[in-house]
């Protein structure tokens, strides 16, 4: 039996991407179940597709199932497939009634799809989100950079596409890269082609934050030549848009001529909006007044808190997101990292990050002890209380931890869920301030 999609279904499902949606975790579960024919069984166990035959759909996503002791047992990739299982079943469901003549709304069908693959496979890792002005971003966002530079060895293309996607799976929408991520900083765009070819086909649902280096305007006005690095990255991104686009550094480049160049992209709907990195209030400020700024990316974190003073009020002042790069201190603050750790000795940013010298870890060691204190009665781990920290000290704030390894990719968006009382945030902070910090990089040099 055909469903007949009326008009007004497909009006409403327009937005929720319902389509593709099912599409994918459908040919997800028929390549999953054909693998592991038990998983199968295993699943329907629970009962819940006779719960959905019989027409329970609200008592299903009403009983909270979600918290189920089973469902806590199956793995993140099962607990999809199971939600794969359930929506199959819910159309399964619907041609049965259909063909035993009873009559249900579309409106319902809908909801209940709707309820139960983007309620249910998406909303299960989905993340808050936060706005960096008029982009909506995952709260926790995922910093790229590492699958091509500045952390030792690169993984395969096929794995770091990989870990990127299962950031998106994990309910991250908020991608960090740069034209000039790439080994050794020796070539262009290393970064973005992987970065393109793991979002290409969730485009629509996440933002891409991409970053341009100026080198002078030997041929061209700043448009001209910012619009070129921008067609270029565009390419190598597979898109025909970028959200968010940065200047890497200011150099000797006029901001008023950059933010310019930047208003007329956003006009002319290349971009969502633009911002400025590792930059100074009175830059922030010229650039302010001529074309509104959506984010500042400026290092910060606990050890790393230069842009408290000014940068952070006046960016929430003028409704600018703040988008702190290295909140981790290069790994500092996941307590991972003894004055015994042996740094990569090509292309390895921890051999100059000042707080990472021998000394200047021993020295913020009552830091990261402060930190592995909270983790412990929060039940996280150091990294995600540094998150944790920032997360609840500003709300403009949307950090892009970056990592080369899945499980700590998905350890640092699970963050997000992090959440600390006011009580304990102002016993952090207050720890915090009394330690010392050993090492300071601040927003000068590269
Ligand atoms: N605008 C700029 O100038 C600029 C400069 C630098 C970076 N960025 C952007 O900011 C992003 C983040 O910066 P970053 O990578 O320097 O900072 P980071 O997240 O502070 O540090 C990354 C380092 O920490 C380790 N790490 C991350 N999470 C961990 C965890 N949960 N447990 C243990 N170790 C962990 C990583 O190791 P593993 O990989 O082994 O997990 C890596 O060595 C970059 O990807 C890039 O997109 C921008």
């Amino acid at each position: 039996m055909q469903l007949e999609l009326s008009s007004a279904y497909l009006e409403r499902i327009k937005h929720f991407k319902l389509p593709e949606e099912l599409d994918k975790v459908n040919r997800e579960f028929f390549l999953y179940s054909a693998e592991q024919g038990t998983a199968y069984e295993k699943i329907t166990i629970s009962g819940l597709y006779h719960a959905i035959r019989d027409e329970m759909i609200a008592d299903v996503n009403d009983a909270g199932w979600g918290k189920s002791e089973d469902f806590n047992r199956l793995t993140d990739y099962q607990k999809r497939m199971l939600m794969t299982f359930i929506n199959n079943a819910c159309l399964g469901a619907y041609r049965q009634w259909i063909e035993d003549g009873k009559q249900m709304p579309l409106e319902d069908v809908i909801d209940m799809t709707n309820c139960l693959v983007l309620g249910g496979v998406r909303s299960f890792f989905q993340m808050k989100t936060r706005k960096l002005h008029n982009l909506t971003v995952s709260e926790v966002g995922m910093g790229c950079m590492a699958f091509s530079h500045g952390y030792g060895q690169i993984p395969s293309e096929q794995y770091s596409i990989e870990a990127i996607r299962n950031g998106y799976d994990h309910g991250c929408t908020f991608f960090d890269t740069a034209e000039v991520y790439s080994p050794g900083l020796s070539g262009i765009g290393h970064n973005e082609l992987i970065v393109g070819k793991a979002l290409k086909d969730v485009r629509e649902n996440v933002v891409i934050a991409t970053k341009l280096m100026l080198h002078g305007f030997s041929s061209g006005s700043v448009y001209q030549t910012i619009r070129k690095h921008l067609e270029a990255s565009m390419k190598r991104l597979q898109t025909d848009h970028v959200d968010l686009y940065y200047l890497h550094r200011m150099g000797g480049t006029s901001v008023e001529k950059v933010a310019e160049a930047m208003g007329r992209l956003i006009d002319e709907g290349l971009i969502g909006g633009w911002g400025l990195s590792q930059v100074d209030v009175d830059i922030i400020d010229r650039a302010q007044r001529v074309t509104p700024l959506t984010a500042i990316q400026n290092i910060y974190s606990m050890v790393e808190r230069d842009s408290e003073a000014a940068i952070i009020p006046y960016c929430m002042a003028h409704d600018i997101g703040f988008v702190p790069f290295s909140p981790i201190a290069s790994g500092l603050l996941s307590g991972k990292i003894t004055p015994q750790t042996q740094f990569e000795s090509y292309d390895d940013v921890r051999n100059w990050v000042p707080q990472l010298s021998r000394a200047n870890i021993k020295g913020n060691q009552p830091i990261v002890d402060l930190l592995k204190q909270y983790a412990e009665m929060k039940q996280a781990t150091p990294a995600q209380i540094s998150l944790a920290w920032m997360l609840h000290k500003y709300p403009n704030v949307v950090p892009i931890p970056g990592s080369k390894n899945k499980e700590r990719i998905v350890e640092n968006l699970s963050a997000a869920n992090v959440e600390l009382a006011e009580g304990e945030f102002n016993a952090l902070e207050a720890s915090l301030n009394q330690c010392r910090v050993y090492g300071h990089r601040g927003l000068g040099g590269f």
